[in-house]
């Protein structure tokens, strides 16, 4: 990877190195002083993280009006994307598309979002007062998980409903993508603003198999969630931005603080350093963990991972770190989610019939007891599967949504509301989101109608035990009759 700057240097991290050293006498904020305390974190943490846990000083420059350190760090940054402009970001990289989102599109105007779309968007296009049109999202018949939306229709749909932005998942988090270069391409002939919600891919540009970059390709905001899959601190994240004319970094400070983490940032500056040092070698190394770790899984009886291979068209391809384990014995993705953490195992997310696992780099130093680990969970599955829960195949999380829904923006927060029981909210209008747990596709947004067809699977997947955000305490909040 050839890179226009010299990407050894750590500009940030440097200068915090640098202060701790000085043993400057700390007449300023955070009021742990660099960690004299006697808590029980004095300890647990050691002082180097206390140390670095300083605030915006002449030395360390300011996050949103950077001219030292971190405009250097950022710089360095959007090298390393290539992208115009580079931003950290310390609220996730939902403060990234929320910003990202504002930048796109005016009050009033349309935005096309995918219906799985992570919550942090459809709340950025409620506080832009925007008229989102959501698209339905293919879901795979067999393992009940979307796919994504039909990049066929969106020329389409550009023209019929006056599409002024978009924001595209790429990939999902079940890892699976579709084709991002003809949406962009669509998305520039018609002058239609696209945020790339790249939250679980900020490696895929490493893994071998030249998958499409949406950075590369000219999207105009890409966020990634670096601490889902880079190495950096969690809730870290960083935003790409290729149309510079767009307000992207003024409208950051209405999601982020005005006291931004040196030690999140750091771990942002020491990642970034770390791959671009070694980008080609960490991504061969992910792909052949991938490989080794599907491999063992699949040589336990009645056990596979789902491949691209799996699944058809809008998927173009899967990330191979994303691991979908599936068993052909019928227990329930949540039993084998219990099981594991029995056994001292924590997957990402479990459903009816799939379990999610993440691959990342911090794996590779301790991979073989990992293998080990898993494979061993999975032989006591086997060994004991007659007694554990079934999965209900005939439970969908997701209802099928054919139609496209246009919804009208409106600052839900400030509207009358009733909480009611599920039976009697048929025919009321949602305020607030209905999505099973762990976040997928939303089944119901703030602004649609519940259905008959809403109530009926929101009693079956309950019944059947799952657990269903906007739905807590057995009631639906809806907006209270004029
Ligand atoms: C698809 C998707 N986008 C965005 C986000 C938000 O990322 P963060 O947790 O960094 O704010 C998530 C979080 O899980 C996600 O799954």
């Amino acid at each position: 990877m050839k890179y226009q700057s010299d990407q050894s240097k750590l500009p940030l991290c440097d200068v915090l190195a640098q202060y701790e050293q000085k043993s400057r006498v700390r007449l300023s904020m955070p009021g742990h002083k660099g960690g004299h305390l006697d808590t029980c974190l004095t300890h647990a943490w050691g002082s180097g993280l206390w140390q670095w846990d300083i605030t915006e000083l002449a030395m360390t420059d300011q996050l949103y009006h950077a001219r030292g350190c971190l405009r250097d760090a950022q710089q360095l940054l959007a090298d390393f994307l290539g992208a115009e402009q580079a931003f950290f970001l310390v609220n996730g990289a939902s403060a990234g598309l929320m910003a990202g989102i504002l930048s796109v599109v005016k009050p009033e105007e349309r935005i096309l979002i995918p219906r799985n779309a992570h919550g942090s968007i459809w709340r950025g296009v409620t506080l832009a007062g925007a008229e989102a049109v959501v698209m339905p999202v293919a879901i795979d018949d067999v393992w009940q998980i979307p796919l994504g939306i039909d990049v066929g229709q969106i020329e389409r749909v550009i023209k019929e409903y006056g599409i002024k932005a978009m924001v595209a998942v790429y990939p999902t988090y079940h890892g699976l993508y579709g084709d991002i270069s003809s949406l962009i391409e669509i998305c520039r002939k018609y002058d239609v603003k696209l945020v790339v919600d790249m939250a679980h891919g900020g490696h895929l540009p490493y893994l071998p198999g030249d998958i499409a970059n949406p950075i590369a390709l000219g999207a105009d905001i890409v966020v990634q969630s670096w601490h889902k899959t880079m190495g950096s601190l969690t809730q870290t994240a960083v935003a790409a931005v290729q149309n510079t004319a767009l307000p992207f970094g003024k409208n950051l400070l209405y999601f982020q603080s005005t006291s931004p983490s040196y030690p999140l940032m750091a771990s942002l500056d020491a990642a970034r350093g770390m791959w671009a040092a070694k980008s080609e070698e960490l991504g061969r190394a992910l792909a052949a963990w991938a490989e080794e770790f599907s491999l063992a899984i699949a040589q336990v009886d009645g056990w596979r991972t789902l491949r691209a291979d799996d699944f058809a068209y809008p998927v173009a391809g899967k990330d191979c770190t994303r691991i979908l384990l599936v068993n052909d014995m019928g227990v329930s993705g949540f039993a084998v989610a219990d099981r594991f953490s029995e056994m001292g195992i924590d997957v990402e997310m479990a459903e009816e019939q799939v379990v999610t696992m993440i691959l990342a780099i911090g794996d590779l130093p301790q991979k073989g007891d990992m293998k080990d680990r898993v494979v061993a969970a999975l032989q006591d599955i086997s060994a004991n599967y007659k007694a554990l829960p079934k999965a209900a195949k005939n439970i969908t999380a997701y209802l099928p949504q054919q139609e496209i829904v246009v919804l009208s923006s409106q600052p839900w927060w400030s509207r009358d509301v009733i909480s009611l029981p599920l039976m009697g909210t048929e025919g009321k209008i949602a305020a607030e989101m209905i999505s099973l747990y762990p976040p997928g596709v939303p089944l119901v947004l703030p602004g649609e109608e519940i259905t008959a067809a809403v109530v009926a699977l929101l009693e079956k997947i309950v019944a059947a035990g799952g657990s269903v955000q906007g739905y807590d305490d057995g009631k639906i909040t809806v907006l209270a009759e004029k």
